[in-house]
């Protein structure tokens, strides 16, 4: 018999960005971040996870078509800690399929380029998570999902929840209190819309696992941003969502991508994500606003120098309309742009 079971996980993108571990095993991180999730329709990893006594091979993992390693400790410690529950539930009734000691065979396919540059690791690891869960059928909720997917890739832990997405930081050395929680279905603020614009499709210089432990290790700045700046901003980004406040939710996002790309700056030797085209379409951003009157679009940037441009449905002809005359007319570099209406996740 072979047991299966599929399902999807969106792209998450933070707007108050989590940089920095306290504990690099567990993925336990300095600060709490927030992010809102992107619909599922354009950015999303499908997975499927069987298992079956008549495997040969063990574990395996096929990701975009391509067999991949899954000796690494992240996958190794979601396998775990999924496996541990699944063997609680059996140890509870005899009745049930010993499916905890079966190897597994987990198929991940993103729709969107992995070559595109964009974060593919936060959907991939809540997608496989929540694979196994269903297909080990653990009475598990999102949040406890979270604690779990976390250990794959701290960002993943806010892919298990649509619409707004608090990852809290905790404070127990076990990771016990260090989970997702929804802030807001996306419905609570249906004209939000998100738009991305793929720099460069070429893959990152320096890894964010990597990036963030340098930054912990040599930047001063870095102190600063996790003792004062983040409580902060996540206090008000909470409160602007739940107020529908643009303006401020665009200010808090723009001035926090702005800080956490200052302590990469900060970190020794200095990181840079962002490139001319990243800094032109900060520019833009700003000339848009400028000329509105009023905050309209937003910026944020990962560990890459694609940009995020959030917006309101009502501003789109504004907003993506300027981007694409003051981008598309003559920078080296713009490749394409993905639309994205943010919608909650099936
Ligand atoms: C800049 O979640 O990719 O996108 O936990 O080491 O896998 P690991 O790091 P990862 O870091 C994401 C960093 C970021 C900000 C964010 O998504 O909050």
């Amino acid at each position: 018999t072979v047991y299966r079971a599929s399902t999807t996980a969106p792209v998450n993108i933070a707007v108050v960005k989590y940089w920095g571990k306290r504990d690099a095993k567990l993925n336990l991180p300095t600060n709490s971040s927030l992010s809102v999730t992107l619909a599922q329709s354009d950015l999303r990893t499908l997975t499927t996870a069987s298992c079956s006594a008549t495997y040969p091979e063990g574990d395996t993992l096929i990701l975009n078509g391509e067999p991949s390693d899954v000796s690494g400790a992240r996958t190794q410690a979601c396998f775990r800690e999924l496996r541990a529950r699944r063997a609680a539930l059996e140890a509870a009734d005899p009745s049930l399929p010993k499916l905890s000691t079966m190897p597994l065979r987990i198929v991940s396919e993103n729709n969107f380029p992995t070559a595109a540059g964009l974060a593919s690791s936060a959907a991939g690891f809540a997608a496989l998570v929540r694979a196994i869960a269903n297909l080990y059928e653990l009475p598990a909720s999102p949040s406890e999902l979270s604690l779990i997917a976390r250990q794959g890739s701290g960002s993943a832990c806010r892919s298990l929840f649509g619409g707004y997405v608090a990852w809290r930081m905790g404070e127990k050395a076990d990771g016990s209190d260090s989970l997702a929680v929804q802030v807001a279905e996306a419905s609570h603020w249906p004209e939000m819309r998100a738009l991305i614009l793929v720099v460069s499709a070429a893959k990152k210089g320096v890894s964010s696992t990597s990036g963030m432990q340098q930054t912990v290790a040599t930047s001063g700045l870095f102190k600063e941003r996790i003792a004062t700046v983040v409580p902060k901003h996540m206090e008000a980004m909470e409160k602007a969502i739940k107020e529908r406040d643009f303006a401020t939710f665009a200010e808090i996002t723009m001035r926090d991508s702005n800080s956490f790309h200052a302590t990469c700056a900060d970190t020794y030797p200095p990181i840079f994500y962002m490139n001319d085209v990243s800094r032109a379409a900060i520019r833009a951003v700003e000339q848009i606003n400028d000329a509105a009157g009023r905050t309209v679009a937003a910026y944020t940037f990962d560990a890459g120098p694609n940009a995020v441009i959030y917006y309101l449905e009502q501003d789109t002809d504004i907003v993506v309309g300027t981007l694409y005359s003051v981008l598309g007319a003559g920078i080296d570099g713009w490749k394409q742009s993905i639309v994205e209406s943010l919608k909650q996740p099936a």
